[in-house]
């Protein structure tokens, strides 16, 4: 495609765009854009105007550090959402988290538009794997990781995948995990708790697929997945 005509469809008059090139305010992966004459890719090539990234014709993928409190939908009459955290400009009509946490779990959640790669990633038969840090209310024995290597069974009979705990520390009060599932079903983790025996008093999800939380990214952020990372889904998903 053009620039012009890509300027043109995020609603540069000719006049601007003349403006914008002249002052060097469009780049093409960080290089001042000589001419609208030329033709790019934003597939290809990262175009910014006035600082701010062309995502036209492409999907968006966002990992979000969501903090407790919001709910994992685009609207909600009564509770901010994680769509209500995206900046304008990233609020997107077709934008929708990937899955979801409950409203007092934090952690790792990706938002996306393409919405073919996030059905994937929730469908079972892809076990993506997701890890969280869990703090329950009671001790965690030595039975503790047989009972979710064995795959926990809830009280309505339905059977979870085979999980993988980590202890980190265990007391009569307290005691604090890692746990790796590889589905999502509907309150699972803390229903996995409870069908051992104890509930879980905190929860927050440090990895999804091949992404992890890390301190970079503060809680209430997001940032914009690079096209390493999206890479990194396809090849994850095969
Ligand atoms: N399991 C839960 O119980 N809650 C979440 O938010 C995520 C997994």
């Amino acid at each position: 495609m053009r620039l012009d005509v890509l300027l043109g469809l995020v609603g540069k008059s000719r006049r601007e765009m003349k403006y914008l090139i002249k002052t060097g305010q469009v780049t093409i992966d960080g290089q001042r854009a000589a001419s609208y004459h030329l033709n790019v890719d934003t597939g290809l090539q990262e175009i910014r105007v006035e600082q701010d990234l062309l995502r036209i014709g492409q999907e968006t993928y966002f990992i979000l550090n969501k903090p407790k409190g919001v709910v994992s939908a685009c609207q909600d009459k009564e509770h901010q959402t994680v769509v209500d955290l995206l900046a304008p400009v990233d609020r997107k009509d077709r934008i929708y988290p990937v899955g979801r946490l409950d409203r007092d779990t934090e952690g790792l959640l990706l938002l996306t538009t393409n919405g073919p790669l996030g059905y994937q990633l929730l469908h079972p038969s892809y076990h993506v794997t997701k890890t969280y840090e869990v703090v329950v209310n009671g001790p965690l024995l030595a039975d503790a990781n047989d009972f979710f290597a064995q795959g926990v069974v809830f009280l309505d009979g339905k059977t979870c995948q085979p999980a993988q705990l980590e202890i980190i520390e265990t007391g009569d009060e307290q005691s604090k995990a890692r746990i790796t599932i590889v589905e999502g079903k509907f309150h699972q983790v803390k229903k996995m708790f409870l069908a051992y025996g104890v509930k879980v008093t905190y929860l927050k999800r440090i990895s999804f697929g091949p992404f992890h939380l890390d301190d970079a990214l503060p809680v209430g952020h997001y940032r914009a997945l690079t096209r390493q990372e999206i890479e990194w889904i396809k090849t994850y998903l095969g």
